[in-house]
Order: C-alpha cells, then structure tokens, then sequence
C-alpha cells in the first residue's frame, strides 16, 4: 500500500513527518510523492499563521472528488492543526478519515491498520509527557545534512503564538539519546546535524526559571555533537535570547564544528511590543548577544523571525525594528505580518493593524534586508571559504553548489572529482543578494 506525505510548518513538522515516513517504510508500507497513486494520504499540518491552516484544510477540501473517484483510499490530518481543531476538522471535512495530534504522532502505524479494518472517523489527540525513542527514526537520503529533534513542546507563551497550546508542554531528550541517534546518521555519511527545538536555549532546563540562568545543558549537548566522528557541521534552531547566555556563547566560540550562522528571533526591536509579545527581553539584552558573539566568531552571520503590525504596532514601534534589524545586519530574515490565533492573548488585544500597513512594514523590511545581504555578500568577495558540497545547482545542474560554515549557497563549476558531502575550499569570485559564485582550489 502506498503512502502519500505532505508536510506543512517548520522544521519540526519535516523532522515528526520523516520519523513517521521510515515508521511506516518499517511496517511494510511504501512511500510516493504522488497523491494520484497513494492509497493512503497523511496531511502533517500547522497552524501557526491563518494562511498556513487555510492552506491544508483547502487542500484536504479537494479531496473531496478524488474519494469519491477511489472511495478506498483513507485521508489523515496530523500534527499542530489536528491537536487544536481535531473535531472541527472531522465535522468540516467529511471525508477526512482521521486526525492525529502532536503527541499521539508516534500511534500512527496502528492507527491506520485501525481504520482499514473498520472505517469511521477518528480522533486521536490527547497529551502525553513520554518523548522517548519512538519519534527518531530517520528515512534513508542522499543529502549531507539531516535533522534531530532535541525537545519538543514550548513554555514560553510569547502572546501572539499557538505554538505552546498545539505542541504542549517544553521536554527535553537526554543527551546521551540524542547524541547515538548522530552517530548513527554519521555512520549513514550525515556531515552536518541540526538540532531541532521551539526553545533549543532551554533545552534541559527545569521549566519556567524566571531568572535567566547561568547555566546551559544546551551548551554541553554542543560539546558532545560537536565530539562525534564524522559529523563536520553542527546548526540548530530556533534559540529563544533569554537563555542564550554566556556559557553557550563561549561554547559555540569553543566547539569548532558549530557553526557560525546563528538563527536568533528578535521577533521586534520596540521594547513596548517586546514587552507585550512576552517576549522576556529587550532590545538592549538582544543587541549585547549579538555584539559578544561578532566579538569572539569569526564571519559570523545572523538571520532572524520578526513579526509585522503586531497589535498597536506605531510607525515609531516600527522603527526601533527596522533600526535594529540594520544594526545587527541579519543575512537572512524571515518576516511574518502578524495573524490573529484564536485562544491566543494577542488575538484579543485592541488596535488589530489593518492589512495595508501590515504589508507595506513587510516590503520595507524585505528591501531593508537585501541591501544588506547584498553588501555582505560583497564582503565575502576575493575571499576563500570552506564549502560542504551539497550537489548539483538547482538553476544549473552543470554547476554545482553548497553552503559556507555562515550558511552561504556558493555555486561553483562541477569538475569529476567532486563528490556530495565533500568539503572543498572556494575562491569567492563574484556574489548576488542571494548567492556567492566561486571557483574551487586544489581539488
Ligand atoms: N520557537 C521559535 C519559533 C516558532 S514559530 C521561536 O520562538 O523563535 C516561527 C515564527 O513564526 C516565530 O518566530 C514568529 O516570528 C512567527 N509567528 C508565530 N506566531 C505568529 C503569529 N501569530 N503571526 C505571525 N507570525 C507568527
Ligand atoms: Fe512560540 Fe514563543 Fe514558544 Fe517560539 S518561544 S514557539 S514564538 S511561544
Ligand atoms: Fe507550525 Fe506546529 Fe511548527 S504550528 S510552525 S508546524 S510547531
């Protein structure tokens, strides 16, 4: 029986979606990326922006006329979206046969031998505290790079975000786990991890400290990833700057395989809407994060999450973000116009910013960053940096491509001796806003 995924959100979803392919490739279930042939058809969802839920209800919607067409195949919604609207989505959506949510991923195998055997609608959503083994299965790749999910959860509560009510409560992995499922992806040729978390700063830490902690269990996990054989290169994502404190940055500065491109949300530069995001830092406390890392790690870059038109965004709120985001000069940035989440404290408050404004921040913002990249990139130029080769360019598949350690895709010409995974160094000739062009040396 064949098995379609479509995977929705961030990072974590890829990782739960992954685990859940190989689960199901183990149980004797192939796997297809086309829907037209599955039997079964698995919706990993997200709800994290309205758009993104708009996105997976329209697309099980549709459906509709394809079960009618081949009424035996069986439709699953899982993930953040089926946890927070599970009954809802079995009522709006006849024809979807089940829902699975965050913590009851790891049934899902038994759950669809459930529904073959007798089909109704079904909802599996309940809590669960255990985060053990059973989501680290890895599918097989070619690619040189694979994720491991290190917590799971969040319990910071910012007030615009679902993620706390849909993922639940903040639960670390014990190191020595994590640190033998990179083993074993060094053992399959993985050369660069990355270690998944909503809170990777936080990781094993008691919950709920209030006062920002001198300690960092984070930082030991990097010591021990950053020890494996074979792994070259160690990322992670997303840390929350209320735990990034000294220990951890002086790890990263220490280990040599954690690289040194550092996502680091600032979600806003205004320290009113800091304050009312929840947030538990301001600008000032993000400002001297950033300093001390560009102190002590060479060619670091940084990208970042900031959010537009939060509710009673003023021009000059707006401002302090521009300003800070040009100060620290981000590489990358992903920036989100703020959407209402039902059940959410932000959702509720006074001066919701119309969409016009909320578009034009995002515009501004978006020209902001690429003058910067732009210039950076430039920098980069006459230079020669470390490249882990990742294969054949999208655009051109004559050229190949990969990443510098601060995460820049170089392009350079294909030659026979290069192989996927290997780490070659790079003349920088030329660059874009987006993409550095270079020729290889020695190789
Ligand atoms: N745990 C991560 C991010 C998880 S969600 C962190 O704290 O950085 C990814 C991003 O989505 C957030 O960083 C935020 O910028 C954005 N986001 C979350 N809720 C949002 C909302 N209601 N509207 C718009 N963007 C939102
Ligand atoms: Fe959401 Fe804040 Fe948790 Fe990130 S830290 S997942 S933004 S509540
Ligand atoms: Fe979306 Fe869930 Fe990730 S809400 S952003 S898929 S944790």
């Amino acid at each position: 029986m064949k098995v379609y995924i479509k995977t929705y959100g961030c990072q974590m979803n890829e990782r739960d979606s992954n685990a859940l392919g190989a689960a199901l490739l183990q149980r004797g279930y192939e796997l297809t990326d086309n829907e037209k042939e599955a039997d079964i058809l698995l919706f990993n969802t997200c709800s994290v922006r309205e758009q993104a839920e708009l996105k997976a209800i329209g697309k099980v919607g549709i459906l509709k006329k394809l079960k009618k067409v081949r009424p035996h195949i069986l439709i699953g919604m899982l993930g953040c979206m089926a946890q927070s609207k599970g009954n809802t989505l079995l009522e709006k959506l006849p024809h979807l046969d089940f829902v699975i949510g965050t913590d009851q991923l790891q049934k899902l195998p038994d759950i669809i031998e459930m529904e073959l055997a007798k089909r109704e609608q079904l909802s599996f959503t309940e809590t669960n505290t255990d985060i053990s083994q059973s989501m680290a299965q890895h599918l097989e790749t070619n690619s040189v790079s694979d994720f491991i999910a290190i917590m799971r959860g969040c319990d910071m509560f910012c007030s615009y975000c679902i993620v706390p009510y849909v993922r639940g409560r903040e639960k670390s992995r014990e190191i020595a786990e994590i640190a033998d499922e990179a083993k074993k992806l060094a053992d399959k040729g993985i050369k660069e991890i990355m270690l998944l978390g909503q809170n990777v700063s936080a990781f094993g830490l008691e919950q709920n400290s209030k006062t920002r902690p001198s300690e960092s269990p984070f930082a030991d996990l990097l010591r021990e990833i950053n020890s494996i054989k074979g792994i070259e290169r160690v990322r992670f994502i997303s840390p929350h700057p209320f735990f990034f404190n000294d220990k951890l940055i002086n790890t990263i500065a220490e280990c040599e395989k954690v690289c040194n491109n550092i996502h680091l949300p600032l979600q806003s530069g205004s320290n009113r809407i800091l304050k009312l995001m929840n947030r538990r830092y301001d600008s000032a406390m993000y400002m001297e994060i950033v300093k001390k890392l560009k102190k002590i790690v060479p060619d670091i870059t940084f990208s970042t999450d900031v959010i537009v038109a939060f509710p009673g965004e003023t021009d000059e709120d707006f401002n302090c973000t521009r300003n800070i985001m040009n100060e620290v000069g981000f590489d990358n940035a992903y920036i989100f116009k703020y959407s209402p989440r039902e059940g959410t404290p932000a959702a509720k408050y006074q001066d919701q910013i119309p969409q016009h404004i909320k578009e034009e921040r995002n515009q501004i913002l978006l020209a902001d960053l690429k003058e910067r990249t732009t210039e950076h990139n430039k920098l980069m130029e006459d230079r020669i940096f470390k490249i882990l080769v990742e294969g054949p360019s999208q655009r051109n598949p004559e050229r190949w491509c990969g990443r510098t350690t601060n995460n820049k895709v170089t392009v350079f010409d294909y030659n026979q001796s290069l192989k996927t995974g290997d780490i070659i160094e790079v003349h920088i000739d030329r660059s874009s806003s987006m993409t550095l062009f270079g020729s290889i040396l020695n190789h």
